[in-house]
């Protein structure tokens, strides 16, 4: 039955629906819910209803190529898994299935600190990959080298460090909906590795962070010199920060707001992509995610300077419906979508994509 709800699925949207449908509400509230009056989120989606794409015609484009290279690994198309926790919470298929489906692909997915299955277990699931590792600095930076150590021995081929979550946002959806933050299935990577904190609570004149990471612009370029894995620094808003984190030795920086799901009513991630591409596009890859939910998203960024986009919540959704077969029914999904709208727009590589195809929409056209 599930099987043939997932061939019947035509977009991200209906994809929602199902899994919407189907998870127990705790977890839906888990998947879906943002921090606070989620206006980060809703942003995420509308942002790219501020801009239009202005096809070009009559161009040659019989042959369509979606491929680009991620930090020299080769990609089948140019938009990635994005690390997100629990994978077998919404399905026991989990995290291995997640990297099953991505790498018959070709597709690059990155895998959470916080993963139901082991690190290891997710690379001997898939072991070409393309696979990168995201790391959650850990309250001893000592415990984030060993997770560094762990990924680089079981060939992961960089390391994504999240750097927008000194404690957890205040996610007021999840937890009406019931989902206890603490452990909801157990985690794969140890007993070692632990969340970032929940946000302080009680009155007090301060807050203590209790379990905070030790975290610093200068453990970051601790971490970079004692692994020989590319460093990709995720959860970017500002210019500034993005400067730092090359200054630090970043090879990549991921443009991103957690999916609207630590500081509400920061940017949506679209509308901080180009001064991020302006100030450090020209020495690192800056990699967009949140709210891509179309082929036509896909191409919004891309032309806005993001070399690929990652997905959070879809591939989530997906693996909820079908497990395995349901990413792999999601990523061939968003692959024709962003072929149809490729072809139209009138480029032949998602490559070719530039500036020139995309322009504000007129104001006051409504967004998405
Ligand atoms: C359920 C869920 C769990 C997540 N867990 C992590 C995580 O463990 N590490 C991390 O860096 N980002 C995590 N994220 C953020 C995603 O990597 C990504 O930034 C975000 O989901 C992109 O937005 P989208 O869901 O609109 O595509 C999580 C997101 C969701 C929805």
């Amino acid at each position: 039955v599930a099987r043939r709800r997932t061939l019947e699925i035509r977009t991200l949207g209906e994809l929602e629906a199902a899994a919407a449908a189907l998870l127990p509400e705790a977890i839906r509230g888990y998947v879906n819910g943002g921090a606070a009056e989620e206006v980060t989120l809703r942003e995420n989606h509308a942002a790219f209803g501020r801009w239009t794409l202005r096809p070009r015609v009559l161009e040659e484009v019989r042959t369509l190529d979606l491929a680009t290279k991620m930090l020299g690994a080769e990609v089948r198309a140019p938009f990635f898994i994005a690390p997100t926790a629990y994978q077998r919470a919404v399905h026991p298929d989990g995290e291995r299935g997640m990297a099953r489906a991505a790498s018959h692909v070709g597709i690059l997915a990155v895998f959470s600190t916080l993963s139901s299955d082991s690190l290891e277990a997710i690379a001997r699931a898939a072991p070409s990959g393309p696979r990168w590792f995201q790391v959650y600095l850990q309250p001893k930076f000592v415990d984030s080298q060993a997770l560094a150590e762990r990924a680089e021995r079981a060939g992961y081929s960089a390391l994504v460090v999240t750097v927008d979550t000194p404690v957890l946002g205040s996610r007021d959806q999840q937890l009406a909906s019931g989902f206890a933050m603490e452990n909801p299935v157990a985690l794969g990577n140890g007993r070692n590795v632990v969340s970032p904190p929940r946000p302080p609570g009680g009155p007090g004149p301060r807050f203590p962070l209790e379990g905070g990471s030790e975290a610093s612009w200068e453990l970051l370029r601790r971490l970079r010199e004692t692994t020989t894995l590319p460093l990709v620094v995720k959860g970017l808003l500002r210019a500034e920060d993005a400067q730092r984190a090359v200054e630090v030795g970043a090879s990549a920086v991921i443009v991103s707001n957690h999916g609207g799901r630590q500081l509400d009513r920061s940017p949506a991630s679209l509308d901080a992509l180009p001064e991020i591409v302006e100030a450090v596009g020209d020495r690192v890859e800056v990699y967009v995610d949140g709210g891509v939910r179309r082929g036509s998203d896909v191409l919004v960024a891309l032309a806005l300077g993001a070399r690929a986009v990652g997905l959070g919540r879809p591939p989530l959704w997906a693996l909820a419906v079908d497990g395995e077969a349901g990413v792999g029914r999601f990523l061939g999904l968003l692959s024709s979508e962003l072929a149809t709208s490729l072809a139209i727009l009138g480029r032949r590589s998602v490559q070719e994509v530039d500036r020139t195809d995309v322009r504000p929409a007129p104001l006051g056209r409504s967004t998405s």
